[in-house]
């Protein structure tokens, strides 16, 4: 396929996007199996509830803009949901693994929030009033889960640090902290994102997110 214009990226990243959230919406059932924290099983569950209702809005999208998808899959998040597995089949099950999986679980969210916001800032630049406010109610749900995640990173420290002893404790902590300065440097990457209005500035984003994402990675630290 041959992207030439705006309008050509646009229906390229709406159908990589889309393949990413049919990827994921198999991944955190199993996700939330491999969890041990209840409430993190819970959060996984309902952001799958989530996801499926941001597929809906795909095809809101595709059904207004009178757009056909391509049919790609989304290769960042086929390797990010491959480092989810790894994390279940490597790290034993308990917090420290709980630790892991939320690192994962934001890996994602990091991805999910570029991708919207840059599709966002494109149709903003398309005139598609109506796919701007679909994307940037997505937008701010994959936001409020990585939220949730770098909050139960932070409270899961004491408990994973109980469980793993000293070592353990420490990796915690520090994940914790990361995945808050990730999640911040982010949000501030989004907005410049938002007000791009050519692809050149994506890359520069997602280059950005990866790498802080890659540093805060508690799977690493783990
Ligand atoms: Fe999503
Ligand atoms: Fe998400």
């Amino acid at each position: 396929m041959s992207v030439k214009t705006l309008h050509d990226l646009f229906v390229h990243d709406l159908s990589d996007i889309y393949s990413a959230e049919k990827q994921l919406s198999k991944a955190l059932p199993k996700m939330a199996r491999a969890a041990t924290d209840p409430m993190l099983a819970q959060a996984f569950t309902d952001h799958l509830a989530e996801t499926h209702g941001q597929i809906e809005r795909i095809d809101q999208i595709v059904e207004s803009m009178q757009i056909k998808l391509k049919r790609i899959k989304c290769a960042a998040m086929e390797g990010l949901v491959e480092e989810g597995k790894e994390v279940i089949e490597e790290v034993e099950e308990g917090p420290v693994r709980d630790a892991a999986l939320i690192g994962a679980a934001q890996k994602v969210e990091h991805y999910e929030i570029a991708s919207y916001g840059t599709l966002a800032a494109l149709a903003k630049h398309l005139d598609q009033p109506d796919a701007v406010k679909l994307l940037l109610e997505t937008l701010q749900e994959e936001k409020s889960t990585d939220d949730k995640l770098s909050k139960m990173a932070e409270q899961g420290g004491g408990n994973a640090a109980a469980a793993a002893g000293k070592e353990g404790g420490d990796t915690s902590k520090a994940s914790g902290k990361d995945a808050g300065s990730a999640s911040k440097a982010i949000a501030k990457d989004d907005g410049d994102a938002s007000k791009a209005t050519t692809g050149v500035k994506k890359s520069g984003d997602a280059a950005t997110t990866k790498k802080s994402s890659d540093t805060g990675s508690s799977k690493k630290a783990a």
